[in-house]
């Protein structure tokens, strides 16, 4: 079995056994399991590739033709190319492509536009706001004044009523929009609204929605928010990575808030990475791409719902849904012990109201895997009965075992 050029090539078994049984066990894992995670996805063997190649090996702090390390002719182009078709695929005036990481991301956007201490207005972590929304674990709650917004308790919808009020009385120099667990389309001229109201600057956290907006499966935060973070690593199907998108009048305060505020170095082989990610985002077969997986979590979700777990908001517009184990009888934490029992993989996560955990899935990988709405039926089925045979149904295991092995995630 063959992935990564470097594993073709026998090397790494060759010298490094010991490290080689792990990548192949993973590999084996990937592909003898359900992958639900909803933060993944298998990229192309050409983004592999470029992520194994000798860009890994250069240092390029700085940005295109001012960098601080010489040999850097290669990896600029390498850069530009990233960057322009990062410009090209969402409609943006300035691409940074440097973030390393989706927090990463949401730090340089801070630093362009806050100062410590600044007051920002963002989902509440509790409704599925991010580590970097506030989380007193994080640098964002240490150092900035964090106010929390919610959802309704009826329609799990974001409240936009409460949005607005505390926007109005607590003044915040910022709005985020964007969650971990939010299955719904963002309404992100609602948002610019109030922000405009009280003279706050957007942020757009999609790192979620990024690869639908690509696919023109979600709608698009850029002409709407003063700067868009996101990751490539999620339905975009790139490299793990961010990336910030701005107009040209935020250009300079972005690019200087990810190197050198932020950051050193750039990691030539992921940027290499996420240009190839962005081009396969730009053909028709990911538009059909980004469909298929919102079609598939539709489907999941109302075969979820049939087999009587509670769904949060009721459904989908996105890759992603948040579902309550609980009207089958087991928290959230038992739940997801026993689907991965099953071979069924996923995380938990907040459930708006109550303390209650539930459970967070989507549909990225199963999709690139070319699995449709009938597998999504099959996999309701297999859900529930996992979650009703207490973790130890041999049978779903290798029901699960026989579906993965029919859309094996890379070729055999
Ligand atoms: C909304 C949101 N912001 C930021 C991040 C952080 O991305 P990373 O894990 O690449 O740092 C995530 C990751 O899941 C996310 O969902």
């Amino acid at each position: 079995m063959s992935v990564t050029p470097v594993l073709e090539a026998d090397v790494l078994r060759r010298q490094d056994p010991e490290l080689a049984d792990i990548l192949l066990g993973e590999l084996d894992r990937q592909s003898t399991t359900l992958q639900l995670v909803a933060a993944e996805n298998f990229t192309s063997t050409a983004v592999l590739a470029a992520l194994g190649s000798p860009l890994a090996n250069k240092y390029a702090e700085g940005y295109p033709s001012t960098r601080y390390h010489g040999g850097c002719e290669m990896v600029d182009v390498a850069e530009r190319l990233a960057v322009e078709r990062a410009k090209a695929l969402f409609g943006a005036e300035h691409a940074n492509v440097q973030a390393h990481s989706g927090s990463s991301a949401v730090l340089a956007a801070y630093a362009a536009l806050l100062r410590p201490g600044d007051t920002v207005l963002a989902m509440g972590l509790h409704f599925g706001g991010h580590l970097t929304h506030g989380s007193p674990a994080n640098f964002s709650g240490r150092w900035f004044d964090f106010v929390g917004y919610g959802v309704e308790a009826e329609s799990g919808l974001i409240d936009r009523e409460q949005v607005r009020t505390l926007a109005r009385t607590r003044r915040p120099k910022a709005i985020v929009c964007g969650s971990i667990s939010y299955p719904r389309h963002l309404d992100y001229a609602f948002f610019r609204e109030v922000a405009d109201e009280v003279g706050a600057f957007l942020i757009a956290d999609a790192a979620h929605p990024i690869g639908l907006v690509a696919g023109g499966a979600a709608p698009n935060p850029v002409p709407y928010a003063d700067i868009v973070c996101a990751t490539t690593h999620k339905v975009l199907r790139g490299p793990r990575g961010g990336m910030l998108l701005c107009g040209s009048e935020l250009a300079e305060r972005v690019d200087r808030a990810v190197f050198p505020f932020t950051q050193g170095g750039a990691q030539m082989h992921s940027i290499a990475a996420k240009a190839v990610a962005f081009g396969e985002a730009a053909t028709p077969a990911f538009t059909g791409y980004a469909h298929q997986v919102v079609a598939n979590a539709r489907v999941l979700a109302e075969g979820l719902a049939r087999e009587g777990l509670g769904v949060v908001t009721g459904g989908t517009d996105t890759h992603l849904l948040a579902v309550d184990p609980a009207p089958l009888g087991v928290d959230g934490r038992t739940a997801r012990g026993r689907l991965a029992a099953a071979g069924i993989v996923l995380d938990c996560c907040a459930l708006p109201h109550g303390d209650a955990r539930g459970l967070r899935l989507g549909t990225a990988a199963l999709t690139t895997q070319g699995m449709g709405e009938a597998e999504m039926t099959h996999l309701a089925g297999l859900f529930a009965r996992a979650l009703r045979d207490g973790g130890d149904g041999k049978r779903t295991r290798e029901e699960v075992r026989d579906l993965a092995g029919r859309f094996p995630p890379y070729p055999r």
